[in-house]
C-alpha cells in the first residue's frame, strides 16, 4: 500500500495537498457505479425472478439491459463530451445513476424495471469512458497512468462490493435494497464532481485561457503552467471535431488501436469468468453452494488486490510491458484450463483454482487497466471523448456478444475448445500489441497529439 501512496506523490511539486489525487478520487466513483451496478443484477436476479415469475427469456432481457444501456450510452454520448465538457458529462452521468438506481428499487413491474436498468446502462456506458478522461486530462505526465488507474481500482471494488451487498440483502430477499444502495455513491458523485473544475484541457479546446490557467495552476501545485498552455493551445485544433473527424485520415491509426484494444479486452474472455466463476468451478467438480461463494468473492478479491498492485507499476514499467505480462499470463492460463479439463477427474479441481486465479491476476494486472488509459491518452484533443466513446462503444459490444455466446460455446465446443478459444486469442492480442501499441509513459497527452498529426506509426506515437 506504501508504494502505492509514493506513487501517487508528485516529486518536487508545491501541492495545495493531493488536489490532483482528491479529483481523481472523485472522479474514480464512476468506476465504482460501473462496477456495482454490473455486479448487483447477479445477486438480485435471483428474488426478481419469483417476485414477477419471470419466463427465462425475460431474465435474459433483464439482465442483459444494462449492456444494452452501455452500448447506447457510449455510443450516443461522445458528441456531448466534447460539446458540454468532461465534468458535466459526469454530472449528468451521476443524475442518470441516482433516477435509474431508484426506478428499479421502486418498480412494480417487469417493463419499468427494465427501463431503470437501461438507464442505469446508460449512465454506465458514458461513465466508462469520461471518468479515465477527465482524470487523464488532469494529471501530470508522470501520475497519469496511477491516478487513471484509480478508476479501474474503483471498477474491481464496485463489482466486489456489489457481491458483499447482494449477500447483505439476500437473507431477507430485499432486492429492492440491493438496487437503492447504488444511489449512494450516485448522489456523492454528483455533489463530489460539481465541486471540482473542468478539464483544463477541454477549456483551451474552446479558447477559455484564463480559466484554464487557474485551474492548472491549482492542480500543478502552484508551478509555473504557462509552458504547458501554450503547449496545449498550439496543439490542440480549436473547438470540438464533428464524428466524421474521428474517421479522418490522421484520427484513424488511433481509432483502430483503440477498438482493437476494446474487442481484445473482452474476448479473451474476462467477463465469463466475472459472470460465470461459480459455473466454472462447478464444471470444474466443486459443487456445493458455499463453493460458488467463495469462488465468486475469490475472484472479486483478487481482481481488486492486483489491480492495486498496478498502480506503482503503470508509470514506471510502462503501459506496454503490462499489457504483455497481463496477457501471456492470460493465455497460459487459459491453456491450463483447458488441458485440466481434458484431463479431468481431481487433478482439474486445483488445475481450475490455479489457473482461475492466475488468469484474473494476469488481467487485473495489465489488460484490466491499460486498456481504460489508453483509450484516454491517444485521441488528439478535439475528438477526444468521440475517440473514446466510439471504443468503448466497442467494448460494451464486445462484452455483450461474449457474454451471450459463453454458455452456448461451453455446449458446442466443450470446455477444453472453449478455454483453448480463449488462449489463443490471448496469443493474438499479444502480437496486436507488441506491433501496434505504443508506449505513452511519461509522455504528455499533447507530445503524442503531435505525433499523431505528424504521421508517425502506431507504435512511436509519443517515442519523441
Ligand atoms: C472491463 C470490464 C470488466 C472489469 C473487471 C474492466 O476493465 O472493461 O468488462 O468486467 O474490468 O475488473
Amino acid at each position: 500500500m506504501e508504494s502505492v501512496t509514493q506513487s501517487l506523490e508528485m516529486p518536487g511539486a508545491k501541492q495545495p495537498r493531493g488536489f490532483v489525487q482528491i479529483v481523481a478520487g472523485t472522479a474514480a466513483l464512476a468506476g465504482l457505479l460501473f462496477g456495482f451496478d454490473t455486479g448487483v443484477i447477479s445477486g438480485a436476479i435471483l428474488f426478481i425472478k419469483g417476485a414477477f415469475g419471470l419466463t427465462p427469456f425475460a431474465e435474459e432481457v433483464l439482465v442483459s439491459a444494462a449492456l444494452v444501456g452501455a452500448v447506447a450510452g457510449a455510443t450516443l454520448s461522445g458528441r456531448f463530451t466534447d460539446m458540454l465538457g468532461r465534468k458535466r458529462a459526469i454530472l449528468i452521468t451521476a443524475a442518470i445513476f441516482t433516477v435509474g438506481s431508484i426506478l428499479c428499487a421502486v418498480a412494480g413491474n417487469l417493463p419499468l424495471l427494465i427501463v431503470g436498468r437501461l438507464a442505469v446502462g446508460v449512465a454506465i456506458g458514458v461513465a466508462s469512458y469520461t471518468a479515465p478522461l477527465y482524470i487523464s486530462e488532469m494529471a501530470p505526465p508522470n501520475l497519469r497512468g496511477a491516478l487513471v488507474t484509480l478508476n479501474q481500482l474503483a471498477i474491481t471494488t464496485g463489482i466486489l462490493l456489489a457481491y458483499v451487498v447482494d449477500a447483505v440483502f439476500a437473507p431477507g430477499g430485499g432486492w429492492r435494497f440491493m438496487f437503492a444502495f447504488g444511489a449512494i455513491p450516485a448522489i456523492i458523485l454528483g455533489i463530489g464532481i460539481s465541486f471540482l473544475p473542468e478539464s483544463p484541457r477541454w477549456l483551451l479546446l474552446h479558447r477559455r485561457k484564463q480559466e484554464a490557467t487557474k485551474v492548472l495552476t491549482r492542480i500543478r501545485g502552484g508551478q509555473d503552467v504557462m509552458t504547458e498552455v501554450n503547449d496545449i493551445l498550439e496543439h490542440a485544433e480549436p473547438g470540438h471535431g464533428k464524428l466524421a473527424d474521428v474517421f479522418s485520415p490522421i484520427v484513424l491509426p488511433v481509432l483502430f488501436c483503440g477498438v482493437a484494444l476494446a474487442v481484445i479486452q473482452q474476448i479473451t474472455g474476462i467477463n465469463t469468468v466475472i459472470y460465470y466463476a461459480p459455473t466454472i468451478f462447478q464444471a470444474a467438480g466443486f459443487h456445493s453452494n458455499e463453493t460458488a461463494i467463495i469462488a465468486t468473492a475469490g475472484v472479486g478479491l483478487v481482481n481488486v488486490l492486483m489491480t492495486v498492485l498496478s498502480i506503482p507499476l503503470i508509470d514506471k514499467l510502462g503501459r506496454r510491458p503490462l499489457l504483455l505480462i497481463s496477457l501471456s499470463g492470460m493465455g497460459v492460463s487459459l491453456a491450463s484450463l483447458g488441458i485440466g479439463f481434458a484431463i479431468g477427474g481431481d487433478a482439474l479441481k486445483w488445475i481450475g483454482v490455479l489457473s482461475l486465479a492466475v488468469y484474473i491476476a494476469s488481467f487485473a494486472i495489465g489488460l484490466g487497466p491499460v486498456f481504460w488509459l489508453l483509450i484516454s491518452e491517444i485521441f488528439p484533443l478535439n475528438v477526444r471523448g468521440q475517440g473514446a466513446s466510439v471504443a468503448t462503444m466497442v467494448n460494451w459490444l464486445s462484452n455483450f456478444i461474449v457474454s451471450l455466446t459463453f454458455l452456448s460455446l461451453l455446449n458446442s465446443l466443450g470446455s477444453v475448445w472453449t478455454f483453448l478459444l480463449y488462449a489463443v486469442l490471448c496469443g493474438v492480442g499479444v502480437w496486436f500489441c507488441l506491433r501496434f501499441v505504443p508506449e505513452t509513459k511519461g509522455v504528455p497527452l499533447e507530445a503524442i497529439e503531435r505525433d499523431l498529426r505528424a504521421r508517425r506509426p502506431l507504435r512511436k506515437l509519443g517515442a519523441g
